[in-house]
């Protein structure tokens, strides 16, 4: 990563103990209550079987000169759809606008895309025009930059947690799609019947329940 050179490591299924910093140093402070799940559930997400729904790796910048945790990623695993979802991206504030999170996603989309198992590889992202802060804009400038696709409009994330509010008005964006979730050979759409069947695994393992009807408040 050029131009950054307090940067160290970048540390990929790390120690829990490390998961946890990342956890509480870069997570906590980047999202909002509703959008970010227990470190008890990240940790046994983390610790699942690859086969098990759900299950997750992560990826840690490192600091060079304290080791400390200032950005990563949580991908999480949908086997039945065979979708990656980019379920948490943060940079530490002090070190944004550096281009340290495309390098992330970009790090991240090979990794998936390194497996033949994986169709798809997606993100939630809150809609511009349903969450008007200048925050959420730059946001969607960022996923245009990295070639991000809007897959499906009214979004809304499940609960990360029981206790959590679902999250409306998010949009669903394919950062990685394999030629056979494409329709056709010379087509750049994601099949739509690919995109339902991992928006249901999602619900599913996340609550329980296939189908999203009830929206959030
Ligand atoms: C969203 C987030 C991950 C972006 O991380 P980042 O590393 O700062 O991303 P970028 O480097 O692409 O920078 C974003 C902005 O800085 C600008 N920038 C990038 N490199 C720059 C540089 N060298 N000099 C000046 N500006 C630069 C980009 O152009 C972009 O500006 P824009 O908003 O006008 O488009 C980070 O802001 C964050 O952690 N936010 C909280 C958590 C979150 O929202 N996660 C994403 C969930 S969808």
């Amino acid at each position: 990563m050029n131009g950054l050179p307090a940067l160290s490591d970048l540390v990929v299924n790390p120690d829990m103990e490390l998961a946890r910093a990342l956890y509480e140093l870069v997570l906590v402070p980047a999202f909002p209550p509703d959008e970010l799940e227990s470190w008890d559930t990240l940790r046994s997400c983390l610790l699942a079987d690859h086969n098990e729904p759900g299950n997750a790796f992560a990826t840690v910048l490192l600091d060079a000169t304290d080791s400390a945790p200032i950005a990563g990623t949580v991908s999480y695993w949908y086997p039945q759809s065979r979708t990656w979802l980019l379920g948490y991206l943060a940079v530490d504030s002090r070190y944004r606008r550096r281009g340290v999170a495309p390098c992330l996603i970009a790090d991240t989309v090979s990794r998936w895309a390194a497996s033949d198992e994986t169709l798809l590889g997606v993100a939630e992202m809150e809609n511009p025009c349903c969450f008007p802060d200048e925050a959420a804009k730059s946001r969607a400038r960022m996923y245009i930059r990295v070639h991000g696709r809007v897959l499906a409009t009214d979004f809304v994330q499940p609960r990360v947690d029981p206790d959590k509010d679902r999250v409306s008005g998010m949009l669903l964006v394919c950062l990685y799609a394999a030629p056979e979730a494409l329709v056709g050979d010379q087509s750049a759409t994601v099949r739509s019947g690919l995109t339902h069947a991992f928006i249901a695994e999602y619900f599913q393992v996340a609550e329980g329940s296939g189908q999203p009807t009830e929206t959030a408040s």
